[in-house]
């Protein structure tokens, strides 16, 4: 299961745990990097407070059938996120396949985990089913086959809570763990992370600008992943909404995959890495008294590699680093400003900062409520203008290792692609609405990053001006498009860089069998992609033996789609195209769509796609119960696709005659895949 990793001890943790004196392995199951930072996080702690080392692990690198050798003194800490529809992340599915197994067998051919102790965080969110799926099955797991569980399983909620959650718990799990394998409080102190070197001489070409991979700064082929994204040219992007109607932004983009080696599939999802923007790029090297250094040339060192890994590459700048590789964008996080406190322009200030970060409450008081970022909430604290110009900011005297431990890095981010790999096997489509919000009236704009950096790219290469939605009175953020060495412009052409990820979120491969799909809002991205693949397979059928569009898909099944939107001329996605589809579909395409401020119930109620499904609930459950239907639902988690599953159980309920039948059908069709779901909250 474990390949080898460059450095001494290999795929061995046992092993290296005991050569290296440590007594702590933390194992963590992270997709998009949040449970590696609180992995880290808990190493960092542990550090501080028993002077005690850890190893940090990726379970896919490490041979976890060795846990049976941990030593009684030991501990492995496992940090797992569940994604998806309660599912481990990609680099953990291999240790829960094997821990999961009836009878896995341990390195020394034992089936027994008694010597080992645990540890255990789960990241989860709220909005779907299977809250923290993953770090329970794995708890319950480890319990059964005889481990013992330090302290009590912790929960973080990543709709809403996650750090809050942490911190709620963590103290007791370290007390837990002090007293019962006795380790010393009191050992480590606040030792730095990094060592951070400015250089006087280096060559401009080995500097990196945002590259995000060695092979993108060489400009060496290879393959294209989360690892090493491809710098994607986006060969198209315009407006979806109907201008100067809303307030409201939604942007159609295609990213050019030509010669890049990319493959993908209709229902997967691509990740956009985007940059921030130049306000919050200034604000942060203000606020940090970087400004007159923006351009020296830093490189970075772990000081302890197992513990903290240098999360960007180096060597690089001041201000690339804010540009494009630490979080400077996400509300201000407690923990952080906590840590910041002691470096205060003044022993006043430091002190309502430590006042203010005093516990959950304060802290949401002040600063969560406002939305405000990091960089805001420290000009906050000190009384300035978040609007003055950056010359303004008095900077806060941090050192710079300080900030790249306590700032998380930028993550990317996922979006359901809307093209058909069959149609368009050379772009990949994304449909996004522009996020931007405030607390009030009063507090500062917060601008979604990767939605307002492709929105940006949409207006430079349209050459369009900012009006309406995208009105400088929304904060509307401007991103530094022309990069040194070109990184986002190269040929005239603006870029991304991307991945794609997998998912499950397939149709059935036979089009005989109906499918249900279900997409208000952007939920529709990805039934764009399945509509376009039905419509390049029908095609195909009516080419083989000349037929008539009818002729052909005789036998095929019926392809629903519910949407909806609120207003047809407003932000009704895609309008011209679905019935160009319908054309081809002969018949078998069935679209239905609410417009919920424009078509209401009788009662004067909003009409939502889960009323049109009723309306329908007759053929809906024959194509379920009869022709084993596939259902899929995509878009808004907690309210949407909630109350969508509410109105498949009444109508099986109906159809069944009885509440239980329904809910037995309801689960049959989740265990057979046949219910799938591409939620977000
Ligand atoms: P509304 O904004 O008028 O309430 C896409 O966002 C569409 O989904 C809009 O028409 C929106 O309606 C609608 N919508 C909002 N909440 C919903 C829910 N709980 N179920 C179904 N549709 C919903």
């Amino acid at each position: 299961a474990a390949l080898a990793t460059s450095d001494e001890g290999g795929a061995d943790f046992v092993s290296k745990l005991k050569s290296q004196k440590k007594r702590i392995a933390i194992f963590y199951g992270s997709q998009t990097g949040t449970a590696e930072e609180y992995a880290t996080k808990l190493a960092k702690e542990a550090k501080a407070r028993f002077g005690s080392s850890s190893l940090v692990l990726d379970p896919e690198e490490y041979e976890f059938e060795k846990l049976d050798q941990m030593p009684d003194d030991c501990v492995a800490v496992f940090v797992m996120a569940t994604y998806g529809e309660g599912e481990p992340t990609d680099n953990a599915v291999g240790l829960m396949e094997f821990i999961e197994n009836e009878s896995p067998e341990f390195s020394n051919g034992s089936e027994r985990l008694e010597n080992l102790n645990y540890v255990i965080f789960g990241l989860g969110n709220r909005t779907y089913e299977h809250f923290n799926a993953v770090a329970r099955k794995l708890d319950a797991r480890l319990e059964s086959l005889g481990a013992k569980r330090i302290g009590e399983r912790g929960e973080g909620d990543d709709d809403k809570s996650m750090e809050e959650d942490y911190l709620a718990w963590k103290d007791s799990m370290f007390e837990a763990l002090a007293s019962s394998l006795n380790f010393e409080e009191g050992g480590g102190g606040d030792v730095p992370d990094f060592k951070v070197t400015e250089l006087a001489d280096h060559p401009e070409d080995k500097v990196y600008h945002g590259e995000l991979s060695t092979r993108a700064l060489l400009g060496t082929k290879g393959i294209h992943d989360a690892k090493n994204p491809y710098n994607a040219v986006v060969s198209q992007a315009r407006e979806l909404f109907v201008e100067g109607t809303a307030d409201r932004t939604c942007v159609h983009v295609e990213f050019d995959i030509d010669g890049s080696g990319i493959s993908y599939q209709h229902g997967d999802h691509i990740a956009v890495w985007a940059h921030n923007p130049e306000q919050e790029v200034e604000r942060a090297l203000a606020v940090f008294g970087l400004l007159d250094k923006r351009n020296t040339v830093i490189d970075v060192e772990s000081l302890d590699p197992t513990l903290a890994k240098v999360p960007f590459p180096v060597p690089t700048t001041y201000e690339a680093v804010f540009r494009h590789y630490l979080d400077i964008t996400s509300h201000a996080s407690r923990q952080t400003l906590n840590s910041f406190a002691k470096f205060a322009l003044s022993p006043d200030i430091r002190a309502k900062l430590e006042q203010i970060c005093a516990n959950k409450d304060t802290f949401q008081a002040d600063i969560g409520s406002r939305l405000l970022k990091t960089a805001e909430a420290m000009q906050w604290v000190a009384g300035d203008d978040l609007q003055a110009d950056v010359s303004a900011i008095k900077p806060w005297n941090i050192p710079f290792d300080r900030v790249i431990s306590d700032l998380p890095r930028v993550g990317p981010r996922f979006y359901s692609i809307s093209s058909s790999p069959k149609m368009h096997p050379k772009s990949v489509h994304i449909t996004a609405v522009v996020l931007r919000y405030q607390a009030s009236k009063q507090s500062p704009w917060v601008h979604g990053l990767a939605t307002n950096f492709i929105s940006s790219i949409k207006m430079e290469k349209n050459g369009e001006q900012p009006t309406g939605a995208n009105d400088p009175r929304f904060g509307t953020p401007k991103y530094q498009l022309t990069g040194p060495r070109g990184v986002y412009t190269k040929d005239g052409q603006y870029r991304a860089p991307i991945h794609i990820r997998r998912s499950n979120f397939r149709l059935p491969t036979s089009p005989k069998i109906p499918v249900i799909m279900v997409g208000p809002g952007t939920g529709v991205a990805p039934f764009r992609s399945f509509v376009q693949d039905r419509v390049c397979s029908a095609e195909k059928a009516m080419e083989k033996g000349g037929k008539s569009a009818e002729e052909a898909l005789k036998d095929w099944g019926n392809i629903w789609l519910f949407y909806g939107c609120r207003r047809a001329n407003e932000d009704f996605l895609y309008r011209d195209e679905w019935p160009q589809y319908a054309e081809k579909l002969g018949g078998k395409f069935i679209m239905e769509t609410s417009l919920s401020r424009e078509k209401f119930k009788p009662d004067g109620s909003k009409m939502y796609v889960q009323d049109l499904l009723w309306e329908r609930r007759k053929q809906i459950a024959e194509d379920i119960l009869e022709r084993k239907a596939y259902i899929y639902i995509c878009g808004e988690a907690k309210g949407m696709a909630h109350d969508v599953e509410a109105i498949f159980a009444k109508i099986l309920e109906e159809a069944k005659g009885s509440a239980d039948e329904a809910k037995k059908e309801m689960k049959l069709l989740k265990e057979r895949s046949r219910l799938l779901l591409d939620v977000w909250s």
